[in-house]
């Protein structure tokens, strides 16, 4: 087993033991003597011993209970910038729209029809190769701030509370401030993360209107809205050309989407479906491969 499991797991030990309610130093004692205790058999007595003496000092305790835990982390540690090519962002971006998709049967397609939805009309609306791709980028982790919502709330079978669709309406914040902490991922960050605004100022979270959304952000939109309502669900069918083209044009007459998008995506309905649905079957495949191989992870245990 390579050392970096060692250390993963011996911090992982030490971060359970920890209970955040009670003063921290009053708790070093116990926590040591568990860790001591089992050298040898769960972890290496050299590492136990590297963590011994990093237990004397107080600033370590501190700082895994410091709120501001990342920032010190930040500030600590050496980070080595790596280069990434659209490619390898695109690659990246969909192991997360795995992450994102794959915790509910519910969602298990949902970011992989929105990215395919978004580049197309992207490509129809004249964005360029490149642009189109961070596109599909932007639409594999448009959701990424799902991960804040826990999943009894995404998939409550009946209708939200109050509260539960306050936490639901936090995702795109999340997105938000997760994807700014990367400066490079900005003109992303900003199409990904602004899907439930509206034209007209009424959607969520920060109320941008009109001109204050770039192109990008409005396509995403249409393409969220556009998948919601014509994708299937275990629950219920997607809706009919004619149904969902209805509901389109309606949102784009109250300006809530971007009448010139929608028009694009009527006249372009059938390949913009065809390509949205191939896009469902892939992932619906792929879900059920990772569902069959963690079935049986869970068997092995
Ligand atoms: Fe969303
Ligand atoms: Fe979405």
């Amino acid at each position: 087993m390579p050392i970096g499991s060692h250390i993963l797991h011996l911090a992982d030990r030490v971060d359970i033991l920890i209970r955040r309610e009670k003063e921290i130093l009053g708790q070093v004692k116990g926590i040591c003597a568990q860790i001591r205790e089992n050298s040898g058999t769960m972890f290496l007595p050299e590492l136990v011993d590297v963590f011994m003496s990093l237990s004397t000092k107080e600033y370590f305790w501190f700082d895994i209970v410091s709120p501001s835990i990342s920032s010190i982390l930040k500030f600590r540690s050496k980070t080595v910038p790596i280069d990434l090519d659209i490619m390898d962002l695109l690659n990246y971006a969909k192991l997360f729209r795995k992450i994102i998709d794959f915790r509910s049967r519910l969602t298990a397609t949902h970011s992989s029809e929105v990215a395919a939805t978004a580049e197309a009309l992207a490509k129809y609306i004249g964005f360029s190769e490149r642009e189109c791709h961070m596109m599909k980028i932007a639409g594999c982790i448009h959701d990424l701030g799902k991960l804040a919502v826990p999943n009894e709330i995404l998939e409550k079978p009946n209708k939200l509370s109050e509260d539960e669709f306050y936490i639901i309406k936090s995702h795109p914040y999340y997105t938000y401030r997760i994807l700014e902490t990367i400066s490079d991922l900005n003109v992303i960050n900003v199409w990904a993360s602004l899907h439930h605004e509206r034209l007209d100022g009424t959607g969520y979270p920060f109320h941008y209107k009109g001109e204050n959304l770039p192109l990008g952000s409005r396509i995403m939109a249409v393409a969220d809205v556009f998948t919601a309502i014509t994708e299937d669900r275990p629950y219920r069918k997607g809706m009919s050309k004619d149904k969902a083209s209805q509901v389109l044009q309606q949102m784009a007459q109250n300006s809530a989407l971007d009448s010139n998008i929608v028009s694009t995506l009527i006249i372009h309905y059938d390949e913009v479906d065809s390509i949205r649905f191939a896009a469902q079957a892939a992932a619906f495949k792929e879900y059920q491969e990772f569902k069959r191989q963690s079935g049986h992870i869970n068997w092995l245990q």
